[in-house]
């Protein structure tokens, strides 16, 4: 089975062409990063617009870089919730329209399971595992009992993880977006020149919750009164720091979950998924005798590719949307654990 996946939920713009869910023949991924690079941030009405100039030739690249007319598609899937409404609206949009078109099915797909499942079109993992999703927009701390069954266990109460890297770059004036240079720039800076507190949860109440915006304002404006003497206050070694405890906070809840489940088995997902420090602290559970997983650098940040592999596995169980498939920006119901 051939199936179009295609993702428009916040600043890419994506097309992928995946057959039987495992084998990425094309993932074009046009991004909008210098669109919104003036305003350090994604501006919503500009995201939405460009999307609408694009879809149409992301498609077509898609196709052409498969190998592949649009008749030999067999689906089309297509990110519907949660993301940017305008942007996503464009995807749904085309998507219903090019699967009628075509007479074949089409499928909404959630962007948080899509980034859950993007490592098992590489490496697939036996469920259940512990799914760790982080990007810009979520932080979620879950068993994943299938590719549609997941019971979240923590979430940040706040801020999302990529959130913080992206603030804190902004304030500091360290490029978009900031969770890839801030990854960069902690490569040559002092882990410990800032010692940053993390949260202090009601551990009753939360707990495998994260929180990342009290993290974000000592960065951003108590900086001062975390450096330790004699650190030199320079941009690596804030961003060392900052990425210490930010990764750090997770960390934590990660292996308190794996304790607490018993789970043997762990796989990230989302843009923060392609953090270095992140992917060496997650390989380090190894030692320990937990298998890891996590999806290659590509398929981490927003992407067709994994949206066409996981509406491989519902159009394989038979499941299909029809005309009134609309977008929403809300999280759907996860259920908790
Ligand atoms: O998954 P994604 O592309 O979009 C959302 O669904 O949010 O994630 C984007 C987020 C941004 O916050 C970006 O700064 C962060 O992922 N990110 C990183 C890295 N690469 C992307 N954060 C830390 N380290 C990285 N290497
Ligand atoms: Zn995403």
């Amino acid at each position: 089975m051939t199936v179009l996946g295609i993702e428009t939920s916040c600043d890419e713009c994506s097309a992928a062409v995946v057959r039987d869910g495992h084998e990425i023949l094309s993932n074009i991924i046009a991004t909008q990063i210098e669109l919104h690079k003036p305003y350090q941030g994604v501006v919503p009405e500009l995201a939405s617009r460009l999307h609408t100039e694009w879809i149409a030739q992301v498609v077509e690249a898609a196709l052409r870089t498969a190998g592949i007319d649009k008749a030999d598609l067999d689906a089309v899937a297509v990110t519907s919730r949660p993301g940017l409404l305008g942007s996503l609206l464009v995807g749904v949009s085309f998507a219903k329209s090019y699967a009628t078109a075509l007479s074949i099915p089409f499928i909404g797909i959630d962007h948080i399971r899509a980034h859950l499942y993007a490592s098992q079109i590489e490496n697939p993992l036996e469920y259940p595992y512990l799914g760790v999703l982080v990007s810009g927009g979520h932080t979620v701390i879950c068993k994943v009992n299938s590719y549609d069954d997941v019971d979240v266990l923590g979430t940040t109460i706040d801020d999302a993880i990529g959130e913080a890297f992206d603030k804190v770059a902004k304030f500091y004036d360290l490029g978009f977006p900031g969770g890839v240079v801030i990854d960069r720039l902690a490569r040559n800076g002092n882990p410990t020149a800032f010692l940053f507190p993390g949260p202090s949860l009601d551990k009753d109440e939360h707990m495998y919750d994260m929180s990342y915006s009290g993290l974000k304002t000592a960065v951003i404006n108590q900086k001062d009164k975390f450096r330790t003497e004699g650190a030199e206050d320079t941009p690596e070694n804030l961003a060392a720091s900052f990425q210490r405890q930010a990764v750090g906070i997770l960390m934590k809840r990660v292996k308190l979950a794996l304790r607490d489940t018993g789970l043997r088995r762990v796989s990230a997902g989302g843009g923060v998924a392609a953090n270095s420090l992140l992917r060496a602290e997650l390989k380090d559970l190894e030692k320990s005798g937990y298998t890891v997983t996590f999806p290659s650098l590509k398929l981490c940040t927003d992407n067709g590719a994994m949206v066409a592999g996981l509406g491989y596995r519902y159009l394989m169980d038979g499941r299909r949307d029809d005309e009134f498939l609309s977008a929403s920006a809300r999280v759907s119901a996860f259920k908790k654990f």
